[in-house]
């Protein structure tokens, strides 16, 4: 088994080049999606902190569908263009939230909420699903986190689908 450690109080570059380095360890010569997002979803919640839930949708026809996640239990299926994981998804654009309050049609799976970050994951043009990171913390997620997160995600897209 990998050995993994991060040091999370070091600079956001620095943290997240790590991250990216563990993550692309975990899912290296593994072709199973699952168990890939599985992992993932684990990582993230082990080393970021303040976050209430952290996990995946993935895209299955015209919605997006609960897949491995850490935190309390979620939303199963979400309308693509419904919500922030589903705007993420209609527009190929990530979501950074700071008051998931005052985004229009917020789905409210846990009411402890307060921000969001939303990653789509493209694999060979086509969208897959996305990583949906939610906080307590109203305004959690800063510009190095959301470059942070789509690095990881496109280093590892192929073999999340
Ligand atoms: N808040 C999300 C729904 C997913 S849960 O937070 C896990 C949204 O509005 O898309």
């Amino acid at each position: 088994m990998l050995e993994i450690a991060i040091d999370r109080d070091q600079p956001a570059a620095e943290f997240y080049a790590d991250l990216t380095a563990s993550a692309v360890a975990l899912v290296d010569g593994e072709p199973d999606a699952i168990a890939n997002m599985a992992n993932i979803a684990a990582l993230i919640w082990q080393y970021m902190p303040d976050l209430n839930w952290a996990g995946f949708y993935r895209r299955i026809d015209d919605e997006l569908v609960l897949g491995p996640f850490q935190g309390k239990t979620a939303c199963i299926r979400i309308a693509i263009g419904a919500g922030v994981c589903g705007t993420a998804a209609a527009t190929g654009e990530v979501q950074r939230v700071a008051d998931v309050h005052a985004f229009p049609g917020h789905i409210a799976c846990d009411a402890e909420s307060r921000s969001e970050l939303v990653v789509p994951i493209i694999r060979q043009g086509k969208l897959i699903g996305v990583l949906d990171l939610d906080s307590p913390l109203p305004d959690r997620f800063e510009p190095a986190d959301e470059s942070g997160m789509v690095k990881l995600i496109e280093a590892i897209a192929d073999n999340l689908g």
